[in-house]
């Protein structure tokens, strides 16, 4: 399936680690599309060095940057715009890290430094590449800006830990930024809230296979892929959405509207 819909596009693509990122799948579909963009992640993820096979496979360009230094993002949008040739049209911010989680810190337990890293990683960097973005005048006018979600932020699933609230600031950011950017830019800011998916970042959430394969009985189109997830993005960076913005969007087979399944009620039958 490709129709070039992202044709003459540029952007920058946060958060590919390896082939099961969700920013993976968002780079080579928005390749297959006919989009150029840049690579970024942490210069610590770099050392995996995986990211230069997709660098490699969609002719891109790797530039390291950690997402929550305003120094780097500077540094990442200016190349950015020198190496693809003008404005970009498109970000994608796939970026989520809870050293909570990591360490096993109970949500009533935490420790508070790593609260605010895991703050500042998974959604004050978003607030961050919107600002430094707008400060450089880095993107075209209607070009769309797109973080990734999960529905935590709504509603409680315990072992999701600090990373709910991390979520939720960063869902009002894309509403609050996406008024700010829309008035000056008429660029467009979304999150896409999406089932949970086997990649490094969720198989970390304790108990992660028993969460999926709750979320799968409990979506009436079943858990939504990376791909999937691919897609969608690329709709959205597409001219086909030019008026969707300040949104959460969900990409979830169903399953944030959906209260029970008769395949669930029926596990409680006597
Ligand atoms: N996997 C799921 O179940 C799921 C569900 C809903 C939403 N999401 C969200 O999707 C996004 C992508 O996660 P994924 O599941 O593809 O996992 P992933 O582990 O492949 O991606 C997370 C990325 O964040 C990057 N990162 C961490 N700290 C960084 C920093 N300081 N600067 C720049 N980059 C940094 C990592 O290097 C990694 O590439 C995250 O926001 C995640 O919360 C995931």
């Amino acid at each position: 399936m490709t129709n070039g819909i992202l044709k003459g596009k540029k952007g920058i693509i946060f958060g590919a680690l390896n082939d099961q990122s969700i920013a993976w799948k968002v780079a080579e579909r928005a390749h297959e599309e006919g989009a150029t963009f840049v690579l970024t992640n942490a210069p610590i993820a770099m050392r995996m060095g995986e990211i230069n096979e997709l660098a490699e496979k969609t002719g891109s360009q790797i530039i390291p940057a950690d997402a929550t230094s305003v120094e780097d993002l500077e540094n990442l949008i200016s190349q950015s715009m020198e190496i693809l040739g003008g404005k970009i049209d498109f970000i994608l911010h796939s970026i989520g890290m809870s050293i909570n989680v990591r360490k096993g810190r109970h949500y009533t337990d935490e420790n508070y430094d790593f609260s605010m890293k895991g703050l500042d990683v998974s959604a004050l960097s978003f607030h961050k590449v919107l600002q430094t973005s707008m400060k450089l005048d880095a993107i075209n006018d209607w070009g769309s800006v797109l973080a990734l979600t999960y529905i935590a932020a709504q509603r409680v699933f315990p072992d999701y830990n600090d990373m709910a609230d991390n979520k939720s600031y960063l869902e009002s950011i894309a509403r609050s930024f996406g008024y700010h950017y829309g008035i000056a830019k008429k660029v467009r800011v979304n999150t896409i809230s999406q089932s949970p998916t086997m990649t490094t970042a969720g198989s970390g959430v304790k108990g992660f296979n028993e969460f999926i394969n709750y979320s799968e009985k409990m979506s009436p189109l079943g858990n939504a892929t990376a791909l999937d997830c691919a897609n969608y993005c690329i709709s959205m960076f597409s001219d086909y959405t030019k008026y969707v913005t300040m949104q959460n969007l969900f990409h979830d087979g169903g399953f944030s509207n959906t209260g029970v399944t008769q395949e669930v009620i029926e596990r409680f039958k006597d």
